[in-house]
């Protein structure tokens, strides 16, 4: 990354009060439990981005009780960037903390070349579990995804290869991202046979993609497993950054790969900007009531924020300040969502 090692922040010392204000939620029906915030490193992490900056990312996270961070094989870019930031970033700040963290990496999107490096085989899953744990330098990952579903590989195949990590000690736990309610009940009672039940479901919810609404949040509720909800904020659209126009350091700007300038059209601002009033009359910026308005389910565990800026950490965390909304708040958001 673009700072060099002499130039590198001073000796982390976590903050000692770190628990005493965040708020943490049972995942599904299991022993652990999640702040209601995590940190994904899919962007801001990459091999051109400043080093420092995404370490002050990382320490703010876990002085605010942040414990669990996000990653997957490709984030970056490059591919593998990220987790390879996250390690020395780790190894410097973070090992003599290694128990107070969940860390996850996921596998099932394009990696290398040829037909291993990617969708849902037995032989990618494992390969690329390795290969996360030498960028990261951990001896184990706290969960590990398949990171979509494959409709050409047998279920029981990914399934298993997720059950062998962790019999082999790789991962503590295992989820599944992005499958439908139907699969995910089918993923689900492969894994409880095999006697490594699924922690987790990691799916895109956030006021503008309500899929899952649409009986995923039922099977995993029933299912008792948790959920990790991602891109919350619509990759910064669900926050009052674009309502004056495009600003040079945003998402849409500096690198349109996922968020493309031309989706933030004047009918999404239209929207975006009904919902801000409603957020300002709350006393929260809009960023923080989308992430309140997620975690209003039960099935949702925690959500799954991305950062470029320390500043916009510290303003997700305060979203947590103000959790309920009135009825009438709820309705108002129905209409400009419908
Ligand atoms: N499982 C999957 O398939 C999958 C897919 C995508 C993501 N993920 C996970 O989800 C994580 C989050 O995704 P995401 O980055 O799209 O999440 P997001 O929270 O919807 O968007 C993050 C972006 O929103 C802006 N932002 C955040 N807080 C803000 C605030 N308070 N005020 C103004 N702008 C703010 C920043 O944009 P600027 O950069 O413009 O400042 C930031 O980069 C990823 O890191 C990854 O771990 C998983």
């Amino acid at each position: 990354m673009n700072v060099s090692v002499n130039m590198r922040l001073p000796n982390y010392v976590a903050a000692p009060d770190r628990y005493d204000t965040m708020k943490y939620r049972r995942c599904g029906k299991s022993g652990i439990m999640l702040p209601l915030i995590s940190l994904g490193l899919w962007h801001n992490f990459g091999r051109s981005d400043n080093f420092n900056t995404a370490s002050e990312i990382v320490r703010t996270a876990f002085d605010n009780g942040i414990t669990h961070f996000d990653l997957a094989n490709n984030y970056g870019p490059p591919y593998g960037a990220s987790e390879e930031t996250f390690g020395e970033i780790f190894n410097r700040d973070l090992k003599s903390y290694r128990d107070e963290l969940i860390i996850s990496s996921k596998a099932g999107w394009d990696m290398w070349n040829g037909p291993y490096g990617n969708f849902g085989s037995r032989k990618y899953l494992i390969a690329s579990c390795d290969q996360s744990l030498k960028r990261m330098g951990l001896d184990y990952v706290d969960i590990f995804y398949h990171h979509r579903p494959d409709p050409d590989t047998p279920l029981e195949e990914t399934m298993g290869a997720l059950d062998h990590l962790v019999r082999q000690g790789k991962a503590l736990y295992v989820g599944i991202s992005q499958y439908n309610a139907e699969d995910t009940a089918k993923a689900a009672n492969i894994l409880k046979d095999l006697g490594t039940p699924c922690l987790i479901h990691q799916p895109r919810y956030n006021m503008f993609d309500r899929w899952v609404e649409d009986g995923l949040l039922s099977v995993l509720g029933s299912e008792g497993i948790g959920s990790i909800a991602f891109s919350p904020l619509q990759q910064g659209v669900l926050t009052n950054k674009y309502l004056n126009g495009l600003p040079e350091d945003s998402r849409a700007v500096k690198d349109d790969r996922y968020l493309k300038a031309a989706q933030i059209t004047p009918k999404v601002l239209g929207k975006v900007r009904l919902l801000n009033e409603i957020a300002q009359n709350r006393g929260q910026s809009l960023a923080q009531m989308a992430i309140v308005w997620l975690l209003r389910n039960p099935e949702i565990t925690t959500v799954l924020v991305g950062v470029s800026k320390t500043s916009q950490l510290l303003d997700n965390i305060k979203a947590l300040e103000v959790l309920e909304f009135s009825t009438e708040e709820l309705e108002k958001i129905e209409i400009i969502l419908k």
